[in-house]
Order: C-alpha cells, then structure tokens, then sequence
C-alpha cells in the first residue's frame, strides 16, 4: 500500500464524505469503546477522528490498531463518513466527519513522552525546553511559529512594494554600540583578535546607505549580552530597515501603514487608529514612562507648584534642592481600598526607589497620615489639582524628578493591572518623539546614547550638544504597544563633523573615535545621503499577537533566562585542541 498521503488532517470536512482518503500523523489520543478503537490523528493542519472497526479491519490489521500508542506515526487509509447524530465535536473544524480505516502502517513507535502533548498541563519549562522538539508539537507553539511565519511573509510582501532590498550583513563582525555586552568569537588566524557578533545591523545598514541603496531591509538576528526578561532573549530578531532622503515624518508613516496592516491580519483585538504621538517629555510627565500604557489613564499630575509654600518637610526639602511632588487620583479607591491594601502600595513604591508615599482618602474628611503637616488650603488645592472627589484615594511622592517619574510610572502599571484597567482586547499603539540624545549614566559618570551614538540631534538643538548635552533632543521615535517597546529607530547623523561631535558628548577622545569608528567616519566624506530608519523586535510583535508572556513561546528554540539551550546544552566546554588553536588558555 502506498502511505502518500491525499488530504492533511484538519482539512476533512463534510464534503468528502464518501470519499477514500490517506492521511499522514501522529495519535494524538486514543480511546477504546465497545470493541472500537478511536483515535484522534494530528498532523501540522489539526486533529481528525479516525475508526478502527474489527468489521472492517482485518484481524492483523485490528491488532496493530489495539497496539497504537500516543505519538507514533502512522499512514491510514480509509473513507470520510458523517459522524452519528449527535456525535459531531463543534469544537473541531472536522468534527462533524470521522474517517473508517480501512488499512493502517505503523511508519515509526514512540516512546511514552516525559510530558503529554495533547493537553495543556503544568511541566516545569526544564523538562520542556530539553524536548523542545515534542514540546513544539503543542498547537500554541505550532501556531505561535506558523503566525511568526506569516508576519515575516507579510512583511517582506509589504517591503518589496515599497522598493526595499533584502541585504544581508556579516554576522562575524566588529561591535556595535547598541549598549549591551557582546557576545566575541576568538579568532584562529589573528591570535589574540575577536569577532564580534552584532547587537544589530546598524553601522552596515548606514553604509548601505552610503552605498547608495536607497531602502534596505533584513530580517535580521542580532546578539546581545545582556540580563534576560521575560521579554528579551541573548538572540532575538529584528525586522531592521533603513531609508535614504527621509525625514522622521516619512519612517513613522511608512512603518505605521506596515504595523497596522500585520496587526490587522492577525489580531482580532481592537486596534486604535491613527496611531498616537507623544513626546518622551509628556510621556515622561504623564506617564512616568517611555513606553507609556494607553490603554488606562491614571495619570501623573504635578503639585509641585501648588505646594512651593508648603512647610511639611517631606515636600519643603524636595522642593528646595529641585526635586518634584506629583500624584496620581487612584478613583474611587479611596472607599474600596483596606488600609492593608494602601500600605501595599506604600511599600511599592518604596520598592521602586522612592522615599515613601503620601496618601489622602477623600471621605466626609479627608484622612492622611499626613493631613495635620498641611494647611486646609493646601489639601484642597491638592485635591483640587487631582480632581479627586469623595471616594477617590491619592497617591503623592516628592523626590528628584527621575525617581518621581520612575515610582509613580510604576506604581501606574501596578494600579492599573490591580484594578483590571488594562483592556486585554485593546491595541493601543503610540510613538514616542523627540528623546534626548543623550542620557546621563551615574554609574558611569558619564553621558550614554539614548539610542546608539548615530542618532541625529534636532537641528535646532545642535548648538547645545557641547554646552548643554542633557537638553539635546534627537530625531528618534520609538514605538510603544500596550507599554511594550516593538521598535526604535531615527534619522542618522550624516556629516563627520557632527558625528565627531556626537563622540566627543559621549566622553570618546578624538583617537578613541577614530581606532573604534575611523572607516565610519571616513565614509561621510564621500557623499553621505540624509537617512534614517527602524528596527522592530519581531518577537515582541509575535508576543502581541499571540498574547504569550514569555518570548521563549515564540522562538522555536529559545534560551533559558540564564542563556542557555538545555536540548543542545549550550554553552559547553570545547576540547582542548580547540582551544590551543584559538589560542586560548582557560584558568581552571
Ligand atoms: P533597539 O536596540 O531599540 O534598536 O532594538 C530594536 C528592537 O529590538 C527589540 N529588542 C529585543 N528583542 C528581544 N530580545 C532582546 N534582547 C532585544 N533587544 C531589543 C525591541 C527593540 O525595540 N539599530 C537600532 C534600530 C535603529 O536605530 O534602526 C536598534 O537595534 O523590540
Ligand atoms: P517620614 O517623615 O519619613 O516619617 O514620612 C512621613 C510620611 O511621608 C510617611 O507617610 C512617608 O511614607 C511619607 N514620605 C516620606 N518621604 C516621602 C517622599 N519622598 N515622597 C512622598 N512621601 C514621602
């Protein structure tokens, strides 16, 4: 018998009813009842009820039907039937058929699985990711790869009707500063020398610019050694693209039209357009966040006006050395909320940085551990500011305006998942404008690329990068969804001049710039283009569609939180010829 296969599974349906049929797969599950055997057969398109009859099988046949155990792979043949009245599984899109078989090969045994494939059940992710091969079996992983795959075809579809070339950049390369660590491969023939692998295809895809290729795009992997999040893996992947003669104005609505198309496609959520802008200073003000959560409000509200006379000492010392008082009106909470509940949320914010957190429960009075520090005109107008009515709690921190911003933005996020704010249903995008160029890194004593170090500051901000570099603002946007960060990216700098200068703000001496960068800056004095560009984390874009909270359930086989691939089990020690060759010697 031939075990070609005629139909995939789950593309069985009424209309072949009658028909002989050969299917390809794995048991899925079996059941055994009153002499017959059944068994739902799964293959990539889905699942099929298939019958093992002894009045249509041959006794031997019938035999290698009882032996069927899950996960092993069989070729059927038999004819598509109309399931008994009252049989039909509406939740299967071949639930109404079953198919008779009438001959079955057993093409491969299985062992029994360290953990079942046909359902949904608690297994310590170890044991998943070691078997990540049955582990990917499961239909959410099946369709969280099958969506990935999609997206990536829309997406190249979508680039090429707008005139973008798919160029690949080496992998074996030289650092970026994107401002993780890198991940360096030793080199056998210069002893001593390293590769690195790249955090992102920036430099190259300037150059290509400078190339003169006008629009470039790469689906492509980048590797950065940094401390792993839920959402971020040591290699991930960008859709990463680039333009010449743009402005900032022509990246966001280019990639807007691309965005919500994707989303569009493969989201039955709501999405919200067109898609907002913001500056980072209003998001930093009213959110307390460069990635601003839209889909709530509870806002930051400033006080720190209203309060300038006041005497309290918490709030009269944060004013005087240039700190802010803000708050947020927690609505309606003020009655909800036990006194358990509001203690919680003291010591969040003290978890997030802050000092402490002053609080005012808008009753017939207004109570607050605080309330006899403060003049009655001053509550008032605090309570004013906030727009709190009875009912309402509000939630006041004094500090610098980083640590404000930083615990209040926080405490936000957790408010609103406590109070079941944030829609499940909504696609909130938003862009971010006008970052700073440049952030100052206490720990470092120096200032950092907000971005990297090729973003271009605002022209009209240009004369301050030597003298004032905090106030630059860079030609930079980033887009947000949900408070996720999906993607960033700017116009670049494209004179050395100002590149030098670029280098020199972030603490380079002209010969650091120059043995780091020197073939960059070389290029600009050969007719540099204006351009600019956007990486998107395509597995930050799959996560939304999907709505996974791990990255690892988008990437087919993906990396603990420590880095390390538990089926290969990478990284492992080479031998020691390797290393000699490599020039390596390992401290024991
Ligand atoms: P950036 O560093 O902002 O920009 O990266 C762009 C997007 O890549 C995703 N991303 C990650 N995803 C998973 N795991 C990670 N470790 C990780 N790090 C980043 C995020 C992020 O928004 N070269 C610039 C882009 C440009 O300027 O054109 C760059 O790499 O979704
Ligand atoms: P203390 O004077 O430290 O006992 O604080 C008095 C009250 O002010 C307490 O309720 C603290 O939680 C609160 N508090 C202290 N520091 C801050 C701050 N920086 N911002 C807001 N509230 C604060």
């Amino acid at each position: 018998m031939s075990w070609k296969r005629t139909h995939p599974c789950g593309v069985l349906n009424g209309d072949l009813v009658g028909h002989k049929v050969t299917l390809n797969g794995w048991v899925n599950r079996r059941r055994d009842h009153g002499g017959v055997v059944f068994i739902d057969l799964r293959d990539r398109s889905g699942l099929v009820q298939i019958v093992f009859s002894p009045e249509v099988l041959t006794a031997e046949q019938y035999t290698i039907a009882e032996g069927l155990r899950g996960e092993y792979v069989v070729a059927v043949t038999g004819k598509v039937q109309r399931r008994p009245e009252g049989q039909n599984n509406p939740g299967l899109a071949t639930g109404e058929i079953e198919v008779y078989i009438e001959s079955i090969s057993v093409l491969a045994e299985a062992k029994t699985p360290p953990f079942p494939i046909d359902k949904q059940v608690d297994v310590d992710e170890s044991v998943r990711l070691k078997y990540r091969y049955l582990d990917l079996r499961r239909k959410e992983l099946q369709q969280a790869l099958i969506i990935r795959h999609k997206v990536v075809h829309q997406v190249r579809n979508f680039l090429e009707t707008k005139g973008f070339l798919d160029i690949e950049t080496p992998i074996l390369t030289k650092s970026t500063p994107e401002g993780a660590r890198d991940y360096i491969v030793p080199s056998r023939i210069h002893s001593e020398q390293f590769y690195a692998l790249p955090q992102s295809p920036q430099i190259y895809k300037q150059l290509l610019m400078l190339a003169g290729f006008e629009r470039y795009y790469q689906i492509a992997r980048c590797f950065r050694d940094e401390d792993l999040r839920a959402d971020r893996q040591p290699e991930f992947t960008q859709i990463d693209l680039e333009m010449s003669f743009v402005e900032p104005d022509d990246v966001m609505e280019l990639m807007e039209e691309m965005v919500l198309a994707v989303f569009k496609e493969h989201s039955n959520k709501t999405v919200t357009e067109p898609i907002l802008r913001m500056t980072y200073q209003e998001a930093m003000s009213r959110y307390g966040s460069d990635r601003p959560d839209m889909r709530f409000g509870l806002e930051l509200v400033d006080l720190s006006d209203i309060l300038k006379a006041c005497t309290f000492k918490v709030f009269a010392s944060v004013l005087a050395d240039g700190g802010v008082i803000r708050g947020i009106n927690v609505k309606g909470c003020g009655t909800s909320f036990s006194r358990r509940e509001i203690d919680q949320l003291v010591e969040k914010v003290t978890e997030y940085g802050a000092k402490g957190l002053v609080w005012f429960n808008i009753g017939e009075t207004i109570k607050s551990p605080v309330a006899k520090f403060l003049s009655e005109e001053e509550l008032q107008s605090i309570v004013q500011t906030l727009e709190g009515e009875v009912g309402d709690l509000l939630v006041v921190v004094a500090d610098k305006q980083d640590v404000v911003c930083d615990a209040l933005g926080r405490l936000r996020l957790f408010l609103g998942e406590k109070l079941g704010l944030m829609d499940e249903r909504a696609l909130k995008f938003l862009w971010v404008t006008d970052w700073p160029l440049l952030l100052y890194d206490e720990d470092e004593g120096r200032y950092v690329a907000a971005h990297h170090p090729f973003t271009a500051p605002n022209d009209q901000d240009l004369g301050l990068l030597e003298t004032n570099p905090a106030q630059v603002r860079a030609k930079a946007y980033d887009l947000v969804l949900n408070g996720v960060e999906l993607g960033g990216g700017s116009i670049r700098i494209f004179e050395r001049s100002v590149q030098e200068s670029m280098f020199k703000a972030l603490g380079f001496t002209m010969e650091q710039a120059y043995e780091k960068f020197g073939f960059f800056l070389e290029a600009f004095d050969y007719g540099a283009p204006p351009h600019g560009g956007i990486a998107f984390g395509l597995d930050r874009i799959i996560m939304m569609l999907t709505g996974v909270k791990s990255i690892r359930d988008v990437i087919a086989f993906p990396k603990t939180a420590s880095a390390i691939d538990l089926m290969v089990n990478a990284p492992s020690e080479v031998s020691a010829k390797q290393l000699r060759e490599l020039h390596i010697q390992v401290k024991g």
